[in-house]
């Protein structure tokens, strides 16, 4: 049976309390917390850094799931080694060397993920699977909380899916984007493990309800 992982984006959060939110979403049964790093140059918009997630990070003993969309990515690997992040993913199109920035969140010993926008082919996975220990799936294209998650990304669910199967290796398979209560299950379906769920969640009034309502309709896969 798999182990399903709700991943609330932060990014939805009321920014004047975010500890406050950040306590309350895993009180309500988050899995992890999903950390945005958007640098108004991979994308056009500008977030958060190490010094949010190292804030943040004694209040929760959930693994912190850093999706950094930065270029260049290697100069912020150390920095939230150091702030305790559990997770960094990085997108492909944003790395010079994606094989040497996988060793250096390893290096860290913190897990490694690769991302994958919309139009992005999966075959970067092909040469690093050895090295990868989470594949992100951008259901939207990123920069922005709150967008439509495109269909096409349930076939591409589903390819990352038969390669994870056919590595007989433990990764994480998550999706981001538009995730809400009535597709949660349509991307389970297709394969993934792992849901990033900003607006949905940060936008209803009560946490625990919505993450409730989300994980029935896992259970119903
Ligand atoms: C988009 C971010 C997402 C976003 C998800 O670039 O990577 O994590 O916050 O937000 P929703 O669930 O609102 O699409
Ligand atoms: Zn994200």
């Amino acid at each position: 049976m798999t182990t399903y992982h709700i991943a609330p984006s932060i990014l939805s959060a009321d920014f004047s309390r975010l500890g406050e939110e950040v306590r309350q979403v895993v009180e309500a049964g988050a899995d992890m917390i999903h950390f945005d790093v958007m640098d108004n140059h991979y994308v056009p918009n500008l977030t958060i850094g190490p010094m949010v997630c190292q804030a943040i990070r004694p209040l929760v003993k959930v693994p912190i799931d850093v999706h950094l969309m930065v270029k260049p990515v290697d100069r912020l690997i150390p920095d939230f080694a150091k702030a305790g992040a559990d997770i960094i993913s990085f997108h492909p199109e944003a790395s010079e060397h994606i094989d040497r920035s996988l060793q250096l969140i390893r290096d860290h010993g913190i897990k490694a993920g690769l991302v994958f926008n919309p139009a992005t082919p999966l075959d970067y996975l092909l040469h690093v699977m050895d090295k990868i220990d989470l594949v992100l799936i951008m259901s939207v294209n990123p920069g922005f909380g709150g967008q439509s998650f495109i269909p096409h990304a349930l076939k591409k669910i589903a390819a990352a899916r038969k390669l994870i199967d056919e590595s007989g290796k433990k990764i994480m398979l998550e999706v981001d984007g538009g995730i809400h209560v009535d597709n949660i299950a349509d991307a389970a379906r297709a394969g993934a493990d792992t849901f990033v769920s900003g607006s949905a969640i940060f936008g209803h009034p009560d946490y625990r309800s919505i993450i409730s309502e989300m994980r029935k309709r896992l259970a119903a896969v």
